[in-house]
C-alpha cells in the first residue's frame, strides 16, 4: 500500500478490479498525473479513478472538463522497455475498441464509431477519448493510459454521453468493470495479432473511405481515407497526389 497517498489524500478508496489494484479518488488534479506518481513510487500496475479531476488533460495540451457523473480513470503498467512499443500500440487502439465493446452493452452498435487515434463517437459526436503518456520508471517503462468517457456529465456542443442519448443509469464502477473485462478479452485474444486488432477497429472507423483534413508533422493536407497499417497508421491517398502514410497528427472530416 502507498502510504504517502493516505496520508495526503482523505478522499483515496483502494480496492481491486480483476487483477488491477484500484485506486479511487473523489477529486484529483488528473488520473494520469497520479498513476505516474503511484508508478513513480513503486506501483507496478493499477487503475486510478477521481469523480472529478481539478486539471483534467486531453490531446494536444488540452483540457479535458472532468465534471461529477462522467467516468473518469487511469490504467497505468510498467514493462521492460523492449515491450513498450506493443504496449502502447495495445493501449492505443485495443483501449479504443474495449471502450465500443462496452457501449455496445447499452447503445446501438451501428451508432457507435472509432475516431483515429483514439476516440469513440456515439450518434455522430464525440462520446470520450484517450490521453496515452509513456514515462521512465524504476522498474521499467511506464504506460498511462487515460480514459474519459462522457456517462452522466451533461455534455457541449459536438459532444454527447450517454445521458444525453437517453441511456437508463448505471453505476461508473459497472461500466469499469466491464470494461476492464472487455480490454482483458482483447488482450487475451488479439495482443500479439495487431493485423486483426485493426482490422477490428476499422469496422468502426468513422472515416472509411471519406474525404478528410489531416494535420500532421508531414503539414496540412486533404486526402482519402484508404485504411491503417498494421502499426496502426492512417494511410491517406492525397488529394495532391501520391499515397501518405501518417503515424500522428490530427484528422477532420471534409465530406
Ligand atoms: C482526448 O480526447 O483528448 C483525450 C482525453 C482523455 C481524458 C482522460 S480523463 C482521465 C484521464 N485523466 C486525464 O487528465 N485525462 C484522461
Amino acid at each position: 500500500m502507498n502510504t504517502k497517498y493516505m496520508q495526503k489524500d482523505h478522499n483515496r478508496s483502494e480496492g481491486f478490479i480483476r487483477d488491477y489494484p484500484l485506486y479511487s479518488y473523489d477529486e484529483i488534479s488528473s488520473t494520469n498525473t497520479v498513476a505516474k506518481e503511484l508508478s513513480e513510487s513503486g506501483a507496478e500496475k493499477g487503475i486510478v479513478t477521481a469523480l472529478t479531476q481539478s486539471a483534467g488533460r486531453g490531446r494536444r495540451e488540452r483540457v479535458w472538463d472532468s465534471p461529477e457523473g462522467g467516468l473518469w480513470f487511469s490504467l497505468f503498467e510498467t514493462v521492460p522497455e523492449n515491450d513498450i512499443r506493443k504496449l502502447s500500440f495495445f493501449m492505443n487502439f485495443g483501449i479504443i475498441l474495449a471502450a465500443i465493446n462496452t457501449m455496445k452493452q447499452y447503445l446501438d452498435s451501428d451508432t457507435l464509431k472509432v475516431k483515429w487515434p483514439n476516440d469513440i463517437y456515439a450518434s455522430g459526436k464525440k462520446l470520450g477519448g484517450a490521453l496515452l503518456e509513456t514515462f521512465d520508471g524504476p522498474a521499467g517503462k511506464t504506460v498511462v493510459t487515460g480514459v474519459g468517457l462522457n456517462t452522466w456529465n451533461g455534455s457541449k456542443e459536438n459532444w454527447t454521453s450517454l445521458l444525453d442519448l437517453g441511456i437508463e443509469k448505471v453505476p461508473n464502477s459497472e461500466i469499469l468493470e466491464k470494461f476492464i473485462e472487455n480490454l482483458n478479452i482483447l488482450r487475451e485474444k488479439l495482443y500479439d495479432s495487431p493485423e486483426e486488432l485493426m482490422a477490428g477497429w476499422e469496422k468502426y472507423d468513422l472515416f472509411s473511405g471519406k474525404t478528410v483534413k489531416v494535420k500532421s508533422s508531414q503539414g496540412n493536407f486533404a486526402g482519402t481515407v484508404k485504411g491503417y497499417s498494421s502499426r496502426g497508421a492512417l494511410i491517406i491517398s492525397a488529394s495532391s497526389g501520391g499515397i501518405r502514410t501518417i503515424e500522428t497528427g490530427e484528422v477532420e472530416n471534409v465530406r
